[in-house]
């Protein structure tokens, strides 16, 4: 490490979560560079260097690497064969890319985490032609979730059907390759834990986060901490996430998403290697936030405090349904007149129906008050067509 931090990040991917990450850095003087295939992505205007390119792209890769510290990856879709090469020619990448191409793979994770002893909802990796002759007997209820082993997002690549559904083959039209077939976990109540680990094996877990889903499109609606479970339900998540990381030697920040069943059981659902829509209170809710926290792991620093200041709702904000292109924000002002109401802005040239455009966190002394707050300027904050 170089005092006072003239390090040089590069940062594969140029979208919000890599955006917050550079600006939770800026105040320890750290210089970002940024592969992204949109120059009018969130985080280019931030970038010592932009390099324009597919973030699959060997040689781009390989370019950011050679002006860069240090690489990490604000999404899971990158070239990791380009990360594995890296790794072996000596370049530190936070989260390792073996960390990476299990992720990476739905299937992988399942097993990882079957392998390790953590509790997981019961499941087959199969190719997607062979679902409809899937012995469906040992899955619970009416219903079973099938997900593409790879490249989904956002609730995209998941599928909810019914056993029948399944063997009338409606899988088929929906993925194509590898699949997992997932006992569906009725009535879940979804939580995650946000787990920093660096490489002096320091590690610690932020307080556990509740989120609550528009189930019609499958993403955040909002999410709360302190989480409203039993300390028994919440030692446990802590303790399943903490043991899932080390499990994977991981080193980097993780948020690991859990549900509990009806019986009240933790069971992972997944785990991403990087910064996460559930951490985003943590910008102004905690002592350290899952941004500076990250910066600290790459700088070799010790781990900050993640106990909450504060109980926190953060609200994603997402572009309208009824509309694509070009847009303005309504109800920035209700937002800016409420006391202990943050905005992130994520610099989106265009709308599109359930995208994630921003969001704002509320902090307040009750969680009762600041889900009200929310809940008020939720309603309020809309894009819409420009005048
Ligand atoms: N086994 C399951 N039981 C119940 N709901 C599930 C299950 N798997 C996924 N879901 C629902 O679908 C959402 C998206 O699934 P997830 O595996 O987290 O994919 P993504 O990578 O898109 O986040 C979950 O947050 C949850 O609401
Ligand atoms: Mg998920």
């Amino acid at each position: 490490m170089t005092q006072p931090f003239k390090h040089q990040i590069g940062i594969i991917g140029g979208g919000q979560l890599g955006k917050m990450l550079i600006e939770s850095g800026l105040p320890l003087n750290v210089e970002y560079n940024i592969l992204e295939a949109s120059t009018d992505c969130p985080s280019a205007r931030y970038a010592k260097t932009f390099i324009q390119g597919s973030l699959m792209d060997d040689n781009k890769i390989k370019e950011l690497a050679a002006i860069s510290d240090v690489i990490t990856y604000e999404i899971e879709h990158v070239n990791v064969q380009t990360l594995i090469e890296l790794e072996q020619m000596g370049k530190t990448v936070i989260p390792s890319a073996s960390i990476l191409s299990i992720i990476q793979d739905k299937g992988k994770q399942k097993q990882f985490y079957a392998q390790h002893g953590l509790a997981t909802s019961s499941f087959e990796v199969l190719n997607v032609d062979a679902a409809r002759s899937a012995n469906l007997d040992s899955y619970p209820g009416e219903k079973i979730v099938v997900k593409s082993c790879k490249g989904g997002y956002d609730g995209k690549g998941v599928a909810i059907l019914t056993k029948e559904a399944v063997q009338n083959g409606d899988a088929e039209s929906i993925f194509q390759g590898e699949v997992v077939l997932e006992a569906f976990v009725e009535d879940a109540i979804e939580l995650a834990v946000i787990v920093a680990r660096n490489a002096q094996g320091e590690i610690r877990s932020y307080p556990v986060v509740e989120m609550v889903f528009d189930p019609e499109i499958n993403l955040v609606d909002y999410l709360f901490a302190p989480s409203k479970m039993p300390e028994t339900v919440q030692n446990k998540a802590t303790e399943l996430a903490l043991n899932a990381i080390s499990a994977m030697d991981g080193v980097g920040i993780f948020a690991v998403e859990l549900f509990v069943n009806k019986a009240g059981q933790c069971l992972i659902n997944e785990i991403a290697p990087r910064p996460h829509n559930s951490g985003h209170h943590t910008i102004e809710a905690c002592y350290t936030s899952q941004y500076e926290q990250l910066n600290r792991i790459m700088l070799g620093l010790p781990l900050g405090e993640t106990d909450l200041v504060s109980p926190a709702v953060m609200t994603n904000i997402l572009g309208s349904k009824d509309l694509t292109g070009d847009y303005r924000l309504d109800g920035l002002n209700a937002l800016m007149s409420t006391q202990g109401a943050y905005l992130h802005w994520y610099n989106k040239t265009s709308s599109k129906p359930g995208r994630k455009m921003g969001h704002f966190t509320v902090l307040d002394e009750s969680l009762e008050s600041a889900v009200a707050k929310s809940q008020n300027l939720r309603d309020q904050l809309k894009t819409v067509k420009p005048d």
